[in-house]
């Protein structure tokens, strides 16, 4: 089987890319990544010396290099994590996030296409659905909850979801979708909630909690999303779409004093600053479908999780540290300088 992800140098891909090399050592596995500053090379450097891992630095949207990857590598199934992920970013400069979420993903669709109908996975996102209310606990969102998005980035998501849907019923393009909940685990880039907060609080700095830090985010430990990945691809029925979540709700609030608590640090680090323009309050996942029809569900609470990462990050701190203490820093000063 050869399958190629893309997006394989950032967060989910590379930590997916680990998993498949381990459980399926007869599979070659070729990975497309840009390097943007979420993608790590170093993250793969293991899988580099692995001889079925191959890795092309490519842009997914330069149709001619995607077209003649595939045609050198004839993947049997194609996943997508490419993407510009972060909604901060996305309310800065929302160009690039259409033109890589949506026409990127429009270019590796063509591409399956023109190399015999591959299969292809699209990771999509719970945040094409929008927000449900925080006082409605009893609210989920199921995979027929309709689209309505509030970010640039969830928009660009939402557009790739239902590009994908139309390549299934005009092109009959075997496809299969996952929307996902907040993942958090190793290798996440730290300008995200939780990567961010274990960095700055390890190095005794404030951390900044947007608004009152009421909203609530589903979170779901990286190796389970995988795993739900790796099971969709190989038994879920074309056309499928999958909700995935880890039920484990949590205010954002609580979910720093968890990691203050783990690393033995004062509350008073917590600082509020100004909210997020368009906050989505709440995302909350019913993941029954992917239950019922594969067996699929979350191994790891968030207690369990959490202390695996901080873990992690404590354990491997040149790999953060190189990042925080490079651009990233402009980056920093330039989100939280003003709020
Ligand atoms: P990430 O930002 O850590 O990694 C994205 C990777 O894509 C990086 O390696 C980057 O270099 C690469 N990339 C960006 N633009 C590219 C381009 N034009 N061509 C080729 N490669 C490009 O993101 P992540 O958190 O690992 O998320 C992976 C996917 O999962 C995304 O599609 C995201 O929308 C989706 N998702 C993420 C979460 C989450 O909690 N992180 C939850 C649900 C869904
Ligand atoms: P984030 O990790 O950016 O994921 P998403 O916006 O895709 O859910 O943020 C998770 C939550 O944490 C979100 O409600 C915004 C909040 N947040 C903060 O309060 N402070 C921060 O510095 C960041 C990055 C996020």
């Amino acid at each position: 089987m050869n399958i190629i992800v893309t997006g394989g140098a950032g967060f989910i891909g590379s930590n997916f890319i680990y998993y498949m090399l381990d459980k399926y050592p007869d599979y070659r596995i070729i990975c497309l990544d840009l390097l943007t500053y979420a993608g790590n090379l170093k993250t793969l450097n293991k899988a580099l010396e692995n001889p079925n891992f191959k890795f092309y630095k490519c842009d997914i949207v330069d149709r001619e290099t995607v077209f003649n990857i595939f045609e050198n590598e004839k993947p049997d199934v194609v996943v997508n994590f490419a993407a510009e992920s972060h909604v901060d970013r996305s309310i800065n400069n929302p160009g690039l996030f259409l033109s890589t979420n949506i026409l990127g993903t429009q270019v590796l669709m063509d591409a399956c296409r023109a190399f015999g109908n591959i299969r292809f996975h699209q990771v999509s996102t719970d945040e094409v659905y929008g927000d449900l209310p925080l006082d409605r606990p009893d609210m989920l969102f199921t995979e027929s909850t309709p689209i309505k998005t509030s970010s640039p980035y969830s928009a660009s998501k939402a557009a790739a979801d239902l590009l994908v849907q139309a390549y299934n019923r005009t092109f009959g393009l075997p496809i299969t979708i996952s929307r996902c909940s907040n993942n958090y685990g190793p290798y996440q880039f730290p300008e995200k909630l939780i990567p961010l907060m274990i960095a700055r609080a390890n190095d005794n700095k404030s951390l900044p909690v947007y608004g009152k830090g009421e909203n609530v985010r589903d979170w779901l430990f990286v190796e389970d999303h995988n795993r739900a990945i790796d099971i969709i691809i190989r038994k879920a029925d074309v056309g499928e779409v999958y909700n995935i979540g880890g039920n484990q709700e949590l205010q954002n609030i609580d979910v720093v004093k968890i990691i203050l608590d783990v690393l033995n640090k004062p509350i008073s680090l917590i600082e509020f600053v100004k909210d997020r323009p368009g906050h989505d309050l709440r995302y909350a996942i019913d993941a029954s479908k992917i239950k019922k029809d594969l067996g699929w569900e979350p191994t790891l609470d968030f207690k369990t999780g959490i202390k695996k990462t901080i873990d992690w990050y404590m354990n491997n701190q040149s790999w953060w540290k190189e990042i925080i203490n490079g651009e990233y820093l402009n980056y920093y000063n330039e989100m939280y300088g003003n709020r």
